[in-house]
Protein backbone atom coordinates (compact mmCIF):
# COMPACT_ATOMS: atom_id res chain seq x y z
CA UNK A 1 0.00 0.00 0.00
CA UNK A 2 3.01 2.59 1.29
CA UNK A 3 4.74 1.55 -2.13
CA UNK A 4 1.52 2.21 -4.54
CA UNK A 5 0.83 5.73 -2.63
CA UNK A 6 4.32 6.49 -3.26
CA UNK A 7 4.07 5.37 -7.07
CA UNK A 8 0.94 7.57 -7.50
CA UNK A 9 2.95 10.46 -6.14
CA UNK A 10 6.27 9.68 -8.32
CA UNK A 11 3.65 9.64 -10.94
CA UNK A 12 1.96 12.90 -9.98
CA UNK A 13 4.81 14.83 -9.89
CA UNK A 14 6.13 13.34 -13.35
CA UNK A 15 3.07 14.49 -14.93
CA UNK A 16 3.32 18.43 -13.29
CA UNK A 17 6.93 18.12 -13.94
CA UNK A 18 6.18 17.65 -17.88
CA UNK A 19 3.73 20.28 -17.80
CA UNK A 20 5.96 22.96 -16.43
CA UNK A 21 9.57 21.86 -15.63
CA UNK A 22 9.94 25.03 -13.81
CA UNK A 23 7.60 25.02 -11.40
CA UNK A 24 8.77 22.39 -9.59
CA UNK A 25 13.02 23.03 -9.02
CA UNK A 26 13.68 23.63 -5.35
CA UNK A 27 15.78 27.39 -5.34
CA UNK A 28 19.52 27.47 -3.33
CA UNK A 29 19.84 29.98 -0.92
CA UNK A 30 22.93 30.83 -2.92
CA UNK A 31 20.67 31.87 -5.90
CA UNK A 32 19.38 34.37 -3.35
CA UNK A 33 22.42 36.96 -2.71
CA UNK A 34 20.75 40.09 -3.32
CA UNK A 35 22.59 43.45 -1.76
CA UNK A 36 20.98 45.61 -0.09
CA UNK A 37 19.40 42.84 1.55
CA UNK A 38 15.49 43.18 0.89
CA UNK A 39 13.21 43.83 3.96
CA UNK A 40 11.59 40.88 3.63
CA UNK A 41 12.31 38.04 1.30
CA UNK A 42 10.43 34.57 0.56
CA UNK A 43 11.95 32.13 -1.53
CA UNK A 44 9.34 30.09 -3.64
CA UNK A 45 9.48 27.20 -5.42
CA UNK A 46 10.00 26.95 -9.08
CA UNK A 47 11.92 29.27 -11.89
CA UNK A 48 10.75 31.77 -14.47
CA UNK A 49 11.95 30.93 -17.82
CA UNK A 50 12.52 34.15 -19.97
CA UNK A 51 12.04 32.76 -23.63
CA UNK A 52 10.74 34.33 -26.89
CA UNK A 53 7.22 34.30 -25.56
CA UNK A 54 7.90 36.71 -23.04
CA UNK A 55 6.61 40.24 -23.03
CA UNK A 56 6.71 42.96 -20.86
CA UNK A 57 3.22 44.66 -19.78
CA UNK A 58 3.49 48.28 -18.10
CA UNK A 59 1.35 51.57 -17.21
CA UNK A 60 1.74 53.98 -19.68
CA UNK A 61 3.99 55.53 -17.06
CA UNK A 62 6.88 52.91 -16.80
CA UNK A 63 7.78 52.82 -20.48
CA UNK A 64 11.03 54.09 -19.17
CA UNK A 65 11.50 51.21 -16.59
CA UNK A 66 10.06 48.18 -19.28
CA UNK A 67 12.48 49.79 -21.97
CA UNK A 68 15.33 49.19 -19.34
CA UNK A 69 14.25 45.56 -18.80
CA UNK A 70 13.21 44.76 -22.14
CA UNK A 71 16.77 45.77 -23.40
CA UNK A 72 18.42 43.70 -21.12
CA UNK A 73 16.60 40.43 -21.20
CA UNK A 74 16.36 40.93 -25.13
CA UNK A 75 20.26 41.08 -25.29
CA UNK A 76 20.44 38.06 -23.27
CA UNK A 77 18.05 35.74 -24.92
CA UNK A 78 18.98 36.96 -28.49
CA UNK A 79 15.58 37.95 -29.26
CA UNK A 80 13.27 41.25 -28.71
CA UNK A 81 10.71 40.92 -25.46
CA UNK A 82 8.10 43.24 -26.76
CA UNK A 83 6.35 46.05 -24.52
CA UNK A 84 2.40 46.01 -24.27
CA UNK A 85 0.12 48.36 -22.32
CA UNK A 86 -2.85 46.70 -23.06
CA UNK A 87 -4.53 44.14 -20.55
CA UNK A 88 -4.00 40.62 -20.50
CA UNK A 89 -1.22 40.52 -22.42
CA UNK A 90 2.30 39.62 -21.08
CA UNK A 91 3.97 37.62 -18.20
CA UNK A 92 6.21 39.96 -16.72
CA UNK A 93 3.87 43.05 -15.26
CA UNK A 94 5.50 46.18 -13.85
CA UNK A 95 2.65 48.51 -12.44
CA UNK A 96 1.82 50.84 -9.99
CA UNK A 97 0.40 50.24 -6.78
CA UNK A 98 -0.51 52.42 -3.74
CA UNK A 99 -0.62 49.53 -1.63
CA UNK A 100 3.01 50.33 -1.72
CA UNK A 101 3.40 52.40 1.03
CA UNK A 102 6.96 53.88 0.71
CA UNK A 103 7.58 55.52 -2.45
CA UNK A 104 10.91 53.83 -3.54
CA UNK A 105 9.69 50.74 -2.23
CA UNK A 106 8.29 47.85 -4.09
CA UNK A 107 7.13 44.17 -4.16
CA UNK A 108 8.43 41.50 -6.51
CA UNK A 109 6.73 38.44 -7.32
CA UNK A 110 8.39 35.62 -9.23
CA UNK A 111 6.78 32.82 -9.79
CA UNK A 112 6.99 29.44 -12.68
CA UNK A 113 4.79 31.28 -15.03
CA UNK A 114 4.78 35.27 -14.24
CA UNK A 115 6.87 38.06 -12.80
CA UNK A 116 5.03 40.85 -11.20
CA UNK A 117 7.01 44.36 -10.09
CA UNK A 118 4.67 46.48 -8.41
CA UNK A 119 6.01 49.94 -7.34
CA UNK A 120 4.46 53.27 -5.61
CA UNK A 121 6.26 55.18 -8.53
CA UNK A 122 8.67 54.37 -11.17
CA UNK A 123 11.18 54.33 -9.07
CA UNK A 124 10.16 51.80 -6.81
CA UNK A 125 9.59 49.90 -10.34
CA UNK A 126 13.03 50.63 -11.41
CA UNK A 127 14.89 49.11 -8.02
CA UNK A 128 12.36 45.95 -8.50
CA UNK A 129 14.26 45.76 -11.64
CA UNK A 130 17.72 46.11 -10.01
CA UNK A 131 16.96 43.10 -7.66
CA UNK A 132 15.42 41.20 -10.30
CA UNK A 133 18.69 41.85 -12.01
CA UNK A 134 20.92 40.41 -9.39
CA UNK A 135 18.93 37.33 -9.41
CA UNK A 136 19.64 36.63 -13.20
CA UNK A 137 22.91 35.38 -14.38
CA UNK A 138 26.21 38.01 -14.36
CA UNK A 139 25.93 37.75 -17.88
CA UNK A 140 23.18 40.10 -18.21
CA UNK A 141 25.11 43.09 -16.91
CA UNK A 142 27.40 43.36 -20.13
CA UNK A 143 24.19 43.32 -22.06
CA UNK A 144 25.44 39.92 -23.61
CA UNK A 145 23.62 36.47 -24.91
CA UNK A 146 23.21 33.78 -22.49
CA UNK A 147 24.47 30.36 -23.62
CA UNK A 148 21.47 28.34 -22.49
CA UNK A 149 18.32 29.00 -20.68
CA UNK A 150 17.40 32.31 -18.54
CA UNK A 151 16.08 31.87 -15.58
CA UNK A 152 15.14 33.58 -12.85
CA UNK A 153 14.33 31.68 -9.29
CA UNK A 154 10.78 32.13 -8.06
CA UNK A 155 10.89 34.60 -4.92
CA UNK A 156 8.12 37.04 -3.18
CA UNK A 157 10.04 40.42 -1.93
CA UNK A 158 8.53 43.22 0.33
CA UNK A 159 11.18 46.36 0.09
CA UNK A 160 11.72 49.44 0.94
CA UNK A 161 15.07 51.40 1.75
CA UNK A 162 15.83 52.87 5.47
CA UNK A 163 16.82 56.15 4.61
CA UNK A 164 15.63 58.46 2.17
CA UNK A 165 18.64 60.29 1.12
CA UNK A 166 21.45 57.36 -0.30
CA UNK A 167 24.15 59.12 -1.75
CA UNK A 168 27.64 58.87 -2.79
CA UNK A 169 29.88 61.65 -3.48
CA UNK A 170 33.03 62.62 -6.19
CA UNK A 171 35.40 65.31 -6.32
CA UNK A 172 36.25 65.68 -9.81
CA UNK A 173 38.25 68.99 -9.14
CA UNK A 174 41.35 67.34 -7.65
CA UNK A 175 41.34 64.75 -10.62
CA UNK A 176 39.13 65.16 -13.29
CA UNK A 177 36.79 61.88 -14.96
CA UNK A 178 35.24 62.60 -18.02
CA UNK A 179 31.17 62.56 -18.57
CA UNK A 180 31.31 58.90 -19.71
CA UNK A 181 33.19 57.93 -16.82
CA UNK A 182 30.53 59.83 -14.68
CA UNK A 183 28.01 57.85 -16.25
CA UNK A 184 29.60 54.63 -15.36
CA UNK A 185 29.65 56.13 -11.79
CA UNK A 186 25.98 56.89 -11.87
CA UNK A 187 25.43 53.23 -13.17
CA UNK A 188 27.34 52.06 -10.30
CA UNK A 189 24.85 54.56 -7.94
CA UNK A 190 22.03 53.48 -9.52
CA UNK A 191 22.93 49.41 -9.27
CA UNK A 192 23.30 49.98 -5.65
CA UNK A 193 19.95 51.35 -4.73
CA UNK A 194 21.57 54.76 -4.41
CA UNK A 195 19.70 58.09 -5.45
CA UNK A 196 21.99 60.95 -5.16
CA UNK A 197 25.07 61.75 -6.81
CA UNK A 198 27.26 64.67 -5.17
CA UNK A 199 29.34 66.07 -7.47
CA UNK A 200 31.82 68.05 -5.98
CA UNK A 201 32.67 70.66 -9.30
CA UNK A 202 35.24 73.51 -7.49
CA UNK A 203 38.17 73.52 -5.62
CA UNK A 204 41.79 75.29 -5.06
CA UNK A 205 42.94 72.71 -7.85
CA UNK A 206 40.21 73.20 -10.15
CA UNK A 207 37.20 74.72 -11.56
CA UNK A 208 34.88 71.72 -13.48
CA UNK A 209 32.05 73.59 -15.18
CA UNK A 210 31.10 75.92 -17.36
CA UNK A 211 29.65 79.41 -16.55
CA UNK A 212 29.16 81.72 -19.21
CA UNK A 213 29.21 84.76 -17.70
CA UNK A 214 32.73 83.72 -16.09
CA UNK A 215 34.43 82.30 -18.83
CA UNK A 216 37.70 82.37 -17.27
CA UNK A 217 36.84 80.07 -14.36
CA UNK A 218 37.68 77.34 -17.08
CA UNK A 219 39.62 78.30 -19.54
CA UNK A 220 42.19 79.60 -16.55
CA UNK A 221 40.45 77.99 -13.42
CA UNK A 222 40.05 74.69 -15.41
CA UNK A 223 43.95 74.36 -15.80
CA UNK A 224 46.54 73.62 -13.15
CA UNK A 225 50.20 73.83 -14.42
CA UNK A 226 51.72 70.89 -12.42
CA UNK A 227 50.81 68.50 -9.51
CA UNK A 228 52.83 67.36 -6.89
CA UNK A 229 54.53 63.73 -7.07
CA UNK A 230 53.68 61.91 -4.14
CA UNK A 231 52.07 62.62 -0.44
CA UNK A 232 51.25 66.36 0.29
CA UNK A 233 53.67 68.38 0.39
CA UNK A 234 55.14 66.22 -2.38
CA UNK A 235 58.75 65.20 -3.69
CA UNK A 236 58.26 67.53 -6.44
CA UNK A 237 56.51 68.33 -9.43
CA UNK A 238 55.20 66.78 -12.36
CA UNK A 239 55.27 69.84 -14.42
CA UNK A 240 52.27 68.57 -16.90
CA UNK A 241 49.51 70.79 -17.78
CA UNK A 242 46.26 69.37 -16.00
CA UNK A 243 42.45 69.75 -16.04
CA UNK A 244 39.27 69.53 -17.83
CA UNK A 245 35.85 70.95 -17.26
CA UNK A 246 32.11 69.99 -18.59
CA UNK A 247 30.04 72.23 -20.41
CA UNK A 248 26.74 73.38 -19.74
CA UNK A 249 25.72 71.02 -22.22
CA UNK A 250 27.48 67.94 -20.99
CA UNK A 251 26.21 68.61 -17.32
CA UNK A 252 22.79 68.47 -18.69
CA UNK A 253 23.49 65.13 -20.35
CA UNK A 254 24.56 63.90 -16.92
CA UNK A 255 21.49 65.23 -15.05
CA UNK A 256 19.28 63.71 -17.95
CA UNK A 257 21.11 60.35 -17.85
CA UNK A 258 20.92 60.34 -14.12
CA UNK A 259 17.45 61.04 -13.90
CA UNK A 260 17.09 58.07 -16.22
CA UNK A 261 18.88 56.03 -13.83
CA UNK A 262 16.10 57.84 -10.48
CA UNK A 263 19.02 59.58 -9.22
CA UNK A 264 19.25 63.23 -8.24
CA UNK A 265 22.54 65.60 -9.08
CA UNK A 266 23.28 67.45 -6.62
CA UNK A 267 26.04 70.08 -7.35
CA UNK A 268 28.56 71.33 -5.16
CA UNK A 269 30.15 74.99 -5.91
CA UNK A 270 32.25 75.06 -2.81
CA UNK A 271 32.64 79.06 -0.59
CA UNK A 272 34.04 80.67 1.42
CA UNK A 273 37.12 78.34 1.20
CA UNK A 274 38.59 75.91 -1.27
CA UNK A 275 37.97 78.38 -3.63
CA UNK A 276 41.37 78.88 -5.22
CA UNK A 277 40.69 78.00 -8.87
CA UNK A 278 37.95 80.88 -9.14
CA UNK A 279 40.33 82.89 -7.26
CA UNK A 280 43.53 82.41 -10.13
CA UNK A 281 40.91 83.29 -12.97
CA UNK A 282 39.41 86.03 -10.71
CA UNK A 283 41.83 87.90 -8.17
CA UNK A 284 39.38 90.47 -7.19
CA UNK A 285 37.88 87.55 -5.33
CA UNK A 286 40.54 87.68 -2.95
CA UNK A 287 40.97 89.78 -0.34
CA UNK A 288 44.93 90.28 -1.44
CA UNK A 289 44.49 89.85 -5.33
CA UNK A 290 48.34 90.95 -5.26
CA UNK A 291 49.70 88.13 -2.95
CA UNK A 292 51.18 85.12 -5.09
CA UNK A 293 49.52 81.94 -4.89
CA UNK A 294 51.98 80.68 -2.22
CA UNK A 295 51.10 77.13 -0.64
CA UNK A 296 54.24 74.95 -1.07
CA UNK A 297 55.91 77.47 -3.26
CA UNK A 298 59.24 75.06 -3.76
CA UNK A 299 56.46 72.64 -4.89
CA UNK A 300 54.96 74.69 -7.67
CA UNK A 301 55.77 74.09 -11.62
CA UNK A 302 58.08 75.92 -13.21
CA UNK A 303 55.47 77.49 -15.62
CA UNK A 304 53.67 79.10 -12.37
CA UNK A 305 56.64 80.61 -10.80
CA UNK A 306 57.63 82.06 -14.07
CA UNK A 307 53.91 83.55 -14.14
CA UNK A 308 54.29 84.69 -10.70
CA UNK A 309 57.71 86.71 -11.96
CA UNK A 310 56.01 87.96 -14.91
CA UNK A 311 53.41 89.65 -12.34
CA UNK A 312 50.57 86.94 -12.25
CA UNK A 313 50.60 86.52 -8.74
CA UNK A 314 47.32 84.16 -8.73
CA UNK A 315 47.56 80.40 -10.18
CA UNK A 316 45.58 77.26 -9.91
CA UNK A 317 46.76 75.19 -7.09
CA UNK A 318 49.11 72.28 -7.50
CA UNK A 319 49.35 70.72 -4.20
CA UNK A 320 46.68 70.08 -1.31
CA UNK A 321 45.81 70.68 1.85
CA UNK A 322 44.18 74.03 3.03
CA UNK A 323 44.40 76.98 1.67
CA UNK A 324 44.39 80.08 3.44
CA UNK A 325 43.60 82.12 -0.31
CA UNK A 326 39.59 82.16 0.02
CA UNK A 327 36.66 84.29 -1.11
CA UNK A 328 36.38 87.94 0.25
CA UNK A 329 33.53 88.08 2.65
CA UNK A 330 34.10 91.90 2.69
CA UNK A 331 33.40 92.89 -0.72
CA UNK A 332 29.88 93.14 -2.35
CA UNK A 333 31.64 91.58 -6.16
CA UNK A 334 31.97 88.35 -4.01
CA UNK A 335 28.23 87.82 -3.62
CA UNK A 336 27.31 89.51 -6.73
CA UNK A 337 30.10 86.91 -8.25
CA UNK A 338 28.60 83.85 -6.21
CA UNK A 339 24.91 84.82 -7.31
CA UNK A 340 25.94 84.94 -11.23
CA UNK A 341 27.16 81.52 -11.11
CA UNK A 342 24.43 80.00 -7.89
CA UNK A 343 22.05 81.22 -11.08
CA UNK A 344 23.65 79.49 -13.71
CA UNK A 345 24.22 76.30 -11.61
CA UNK A 346 20.26 76.49 -10.68
CA UNK A 347 18.94 76.59 -14.07
CA UNK A 348 21.02 73.43 -14.54
CA UNK A 349 19.81 71.20 -11.81
CA UNK A 350 16.39 70.25 -11.09
CA UNK A 351 17.81 69.22 -7.91
CA UNK A 352 15.99 71.05 -4.66
CA UNK A 353 19.34 70.91 -2.75
CA UNK A 354 22.56 73.29 -3.59
CA UNK A 355 25.56 72.05 -1.83
CA UNK A 356 27.62 75.31 -0.90
CA UNK A 357 30.79 73.88 1.17
CA UNK A 358 31.37 76.20 3.82
CA UNK A 359 34.51 73.73 4.96
CA UNK A 360 38.12 74.37 6.35
CA UNK A 361 38.21 78.27 5.71
CA UNK A 362 41.14 79.38 6.99
CA UNK A 363 39.99 82.82 8.68
CA UNK A 364 43.67 84.37 8.99
CA UNK A 365 43.29 86.99 5.74
CA UNK A 366 40.11 87.91 6.79
CA UNK A 367 41.76 88.97 10.55
CA UNK A 368 43.68 91.06 8.43
CA UNK A 369 41.31 92.16 5.51
CA UNK A 370 40.20 95.91 5.80
CA UNK A 371 36.77 95.13 4.05
CA UNK A 372 36.26 92.19 6.24
CA UNK A 373 36.76 93.55 9.07
CA UNK A 374 35.11 96.59 8.22
CA UNK A 375 31.93 94.21 7.76
CA UNK A 376 32.60 92.83 10.87
CA UNK A 377 32.19 95.91 12.55
CA UNK A 378 29.55 97.10 10.67
CA UNK A 379 27.02 94.54 11.46
CA UNK A 380 28.41 94.06 15.23
CA UNK A 381 29.63 90.84 14.10
CA UNK A 382 31.72 89.00 17.39
CA UNK A 383 34.40 87.82 15.48
CA UNK A 384 35.30 85.89 11.73
CA UNK A 385 32.97 82.79 12.72
CA UNK A 386 29.97 84.79 12.48
CA UNK A 387 31.26 86.90 9.47
CA UNK A 388 31.55 82.95 7.83
CA UNK A 389 28.32 82.49 9.25
CA UNK A 390 26.72 85.42 7.60
CA UNK A 391 28.63 84.78 4.52
CA UNK A 392 26.48 81.40 4.20
CA UNK A 393 23.27 82.81 5.72
CA UNK A 394 23.14 85.22 2.57
CA UNK A 395 23.78 82.60 0.01
CA UNK A 396 21.35 80.74 1.50
CA UNK A 397 18.90 83.65 1.41
CA UNK A 398 19.79 84.06 -1.81
CA UNK A 399 19.26 79.96 -3.15
CA UNK A 400 16.00 80.15 -0.82
CA UNK A 401 14.91 82.81 -2.82
CA UNK A 402 14.87 80.76 -6.25
CA UNK A 403 13.23 77.96 -4.17
CA UNK A 404 16.01 75.85 -3.38
CA UNK A 405 17.69 74.78 -0.44
CA UNK A 406 21.63 74.44 0.89
CA UNK A 407 23.58 72.00 2.51
CA UNK A 408 26.81 72.77 4.01
CA UNK A 409 29.76 70.47 5.63
CA UNK A 410 29.19 70.51 9.32
CA UNK A 411 31.59 73.81 10.05
CA UNK A 412 28.50 76.06 8.91
CA UNK A 413 27.38 75.41 12.30
CA UNK A 414 30.15 77.38 13.69
CA UNK A 415 28.92 81.08 14.45
CA UNK A 416 25.43 79.51 14.05
CA UNK A 417 23.16 77.79 11.21
CA UNK A 418 21.79 79.63 8.28
CA UNK A 419 17.73 78.63 9.57
CA UNK A 420 17.07 76.02 6.41
CA UNK A 421 19.96 74.48 6.14
CA UNK A 422 20.41 71.16 5.73
CA UNK A 423 24.43 69.58 7.42
CA UNK A 424 26.50 66.59 5.91
CA UNK A 425 28.67 66.26 9.06
CA UNK A 426 32.19 65.09 7.95
CA UNK A 427 33.79 65.22 10.98
CA UNK A 428 32.56 62.70 12.90
CA UNK A 429 29.03 62.57 13.66
CA UNK A 430 29.40 65.49 16.22
CA UNK A 431 27.96 68.27 13.93
CA UNK A 432 25.50 65.90 12.37
CA UNK A 433 23.79 65.06 16.41
CA UNK A 434 23.90 68.59 16.67
CA UNK A 435 22.42 69.80 13.83
CA UNK A 436 19.52 67.25 14.66
CA UNK A 437 19.31 68.45 17.89
CA UNK A 438 19.07 72.19 16.65
CA UNK A 439 15.99 70.31 14.43
CA UNK A 440 18.00 70.89 11.03
CA UNK A 441 17.97 68.17 8.62
CA UNK A 442 21.41 66.09 8.61
CA UNK A 443 23.43 63.59 5.99
CA UNK A 444 25.78 61.08 7.75
CA UNK A 445 29.23 61.31 6.17
CA UNK A 446 30.97 60.55 9.05
CA UNK A 447 35.03 60.13 7.60
CA UNK A 448 35.50 57.36 10.30
CA UNK A 449 32.77 55.15 8.24
CA UNK A 450 32.05 56.93 4.74
CA UNK A 451 35.65 58.44 3.82
CA UNK A 452 36.64 56.19 0.66
CA UNK A 453 39.77 57.73 0.15
CA UNK A 454 41.00 56.25 3.43
CA UNK A 455 42.94 53.36 3.08
CA UNK A 456 41.00 50.16 3.73
CA UNK A 457 43.57 47.81 4.51
CA UNK A 458 45.93 47.74 7.69
CA UNK A 459 48.76 47.10 5.40
CA UNK A 460 49.24 50.16 4.12
CA UNK A 461 52.86 49.59 3.05
CA UNK A 462 51.38 47.81 0.20
CA UNK A 463 48.33 49.62 -0.79
CA UNK A 464 48.30 52.39 -3.40
CA UNK A 465 49.04 55.65 -1.86
CA UNK A 466 45.73 57.26 -0.16
CA UNK A 467 45.48 59.92 2.22
CA UNK A 468 45.57 58.53 5.63
CA UNK A 469 43.03 56.93 7.62
CA UNK A 470 41.87 53.48 7.66
CA UNK A 471 38.15 52.55 6.58
CA UNK A 472 37.71 48.87 6.17
CA UNK A 473 34.83 47.61 4.50
CA UNK A 474 34.10 45.91 8.04
CA UNK A 475 34.06 49.36 9.27
CA UNK A 476 31.62 50.89 6.79
CA UNK A 477 29.37 47.63 7.72
CA UNK A 478 29.14 48.33 11.17
CA UNK A 479 27.91 51.67 10.49
CA UNK A 480 24.76 53.02 11.58
CA UNK A 481 23.42 56.36 10.38
CA UNK A 482 21.07 57.30 13.51
CA UNK A 483 23.36 58.25 16.85
CA UNK A 484 21.68 56.29 19.65
CA UNK A 485 22.42 59.90 21.25
CA UNK A 486 19.45 61.45 19.52
CA UNK A 487 16.08 60.59 20.43
CA UNK A 488 13.26 58.94 17.96
CA UNK A 489 12.14 62.51 17.17
CA UNK A 490 15.62 63.98 16.94
CA UNK A 491 16.88 60.94 14.25
CA UNK A 492 14.00 61.86 11.87
CA UNK A 493 16.45 64.81 11.03
CA UNK A 494 19.09 62.02 9.77
CA UNK A 495 18.03 61.79 6.18
CA UNK A 496 20.31 59.25 5.51
CA UNK A 497 24.40 58.90 4.72
CA UNK A 498 26.94 59.03 1.60
CA UNK A 499 30.37 57.89 0.55
CA UNK A 500 32.64 60.43 -0.26
CA UNK A 501 35.19 59.97 -2.43
CA UNK A 502 38.16 62.93 -2.78
CA UNK A 503 40.26 62.01 -5.27
CA UNK A 504 43.75 64.05 -4.53
CA UNK A 505 45.29 60.69 -4.92
CA UNK A 506 43.00 59.13 -6.85
CA UNK A 507 43.66 59.60 -10.88
CA UNK A 508 42.50 57.23 -12.36
CA UNK A 509 39.30 54.94 -13.20
CA UNK A 510 40.70 51.99 -11.85
CA UNK A 511 41.95 53.16 -8.81
CA UNK A 512 38.97 55.06 -8.16
CA UNK A 513 37.08 51.72 -8.45
CA UNK A 514 39.40 50.59 -6.29
CA UNK A 515 38.28 52.87 -3.61
CA UNK A 516 34.70 52.38 -3.85
CA UNK A 517 34.59 48.90 -4.23
CA UNK A 518 33.36 46.72 -1.82
CA UNK A 519 32.82 50.18 0.52
CA UNK A 520 30.09 51.73 -1.19
CA UNK A 521 28.71 48.31 -1.65
CA UNK A 522 28.49 47.92 1.96
CA UNK A 523 27.24 51.17 2.58
CA UNK A 524 24.69 50.83 0.48
CA UNK A 525 23.13 48.07 2.83
CA UNK A 526 23.80 50.29 6.07
CA UNK A 527 21.85 53.13 4.07
CA UNK A 528 18.52 50.88 2.44
CA UNK A 529 18.38 47.41 5.21
CA UNK A 530 16.49 47.51 8.15
CA UNK A 531 19.28 47.92 10.99
CA UNK A 532 17.76 44.63 12.58
CA UNK A 533 18.39 42.54 9.33
CA UNK A 534 21.99 43.45 8.81
CA UNK A 535 24.79 40.90 9.90
CA UNK A 536 28.54 40.92 8.48
CA UNK A 537 28.84 37.57 7.98
CA UNK A 538 25.47 37.26 6.22
CA UNK A 539 26.82 40.20 4.13
CA UNK A 540 30.01 38.46 3.40
CA UNK A 541 27.97 35.21 2.10
CA UNK A 542 25.83 37.58 -0.34
CA UNK A 543 29.09 39.43 -1.25
CA UNK A 544 30.27 37.53 -4.34
CA UNK A 545 27.43 37.86 -6.52
CA UNK A 546 28.16 41.81 -6.35
CA UNK A 547 31.24 41.04 -7.05
CA UNK A 548 30.95 38.96 -10.26
CA UNK A 549 28.64 41.79 -11.29
CA UNK A 550 31.87 44.22 -10.86
CA UNK A 551 33.97 41.95 -13.35
CA UNK A 552 31.20 41.28 -15.68
CA UNK A 553 31.30 45.48 -15.79
CA UNK A 554 34.94 45.71 -15.84
CA UNK A 555 35.17 47.23 -12.64
CA UNK A 556 38.02 47.08 -10.98
CA UNK A 557 37.70 46.64 -7.17
CA UNK A 558 39.42 45.63 -3.64
CA UNK A 559 39.99 42.42 -1.50
CA UNK A 560 37.87 42.39 2.07
CA UNK A 561 38.10 40.94 4.71
CA UNK A 562 37.95 36.76 3.71
CA UNK A 563 37.16 37.13 0.03
CA UNK A 564 39.09 38.48 -3.00
C1 LIG B 1 35.82 67.63 3.82
O1 LIG B 1 36.21 66.47 3.81
N1 LIG B 1 36.67 68.63 3.86
C2 LIG B 1 34.42 67.96 3.80
ZN1 LIG C 1 38.40 90.29 2.74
Amino acid sequence: MKNQLLALLLLCLLIFSCTNKYAEVINLESDYQIIPKPKSLEILKGKFLVDEKTEINCDETLKNEAGYLSEILGLAIGKEVPIYSKRNKGNIILKLDDKVSNNEGYELFVEYDKVVISGKSPTGIFYGIQTLKQLMPTVIEKKGVLEGELTIPAIHIEDSPRYNYRGMHLDVARHFFPVTYIKKYIDLIAMHKMNTFHWHLTEDQGWRIEIKKYPKLTEVGGWRNGTIIGHSPGTGNDQKKYGGYYTQEEVKEVVEYAASKHITVIPEIEMPGHSGAAIAAYPYLSCFPEEPTDKNYSMLSEKSKALQKAGTPKVVYETWGIIKDVYCAGKEETFTFLEDVLSEVMALFPSTYIHIGGDECPKENWKCCPKCQHRIKNLSLKDEHELQSYFIQRMERFINSKGKKIIGWDEILEGGLAPNATVMSWRGEKGGIEAAKQRHNVIMTPSHSCYFDHYQHEDKDNEPLAIGGLTTVKDVYAYNPSPSELTEVEQNYILGAQGNVWTEYIGTEDYLEYMVLPRMTALSEVIWTPQELRDWDDFKRRLPNLIARYKALNFNYAGYEGGF
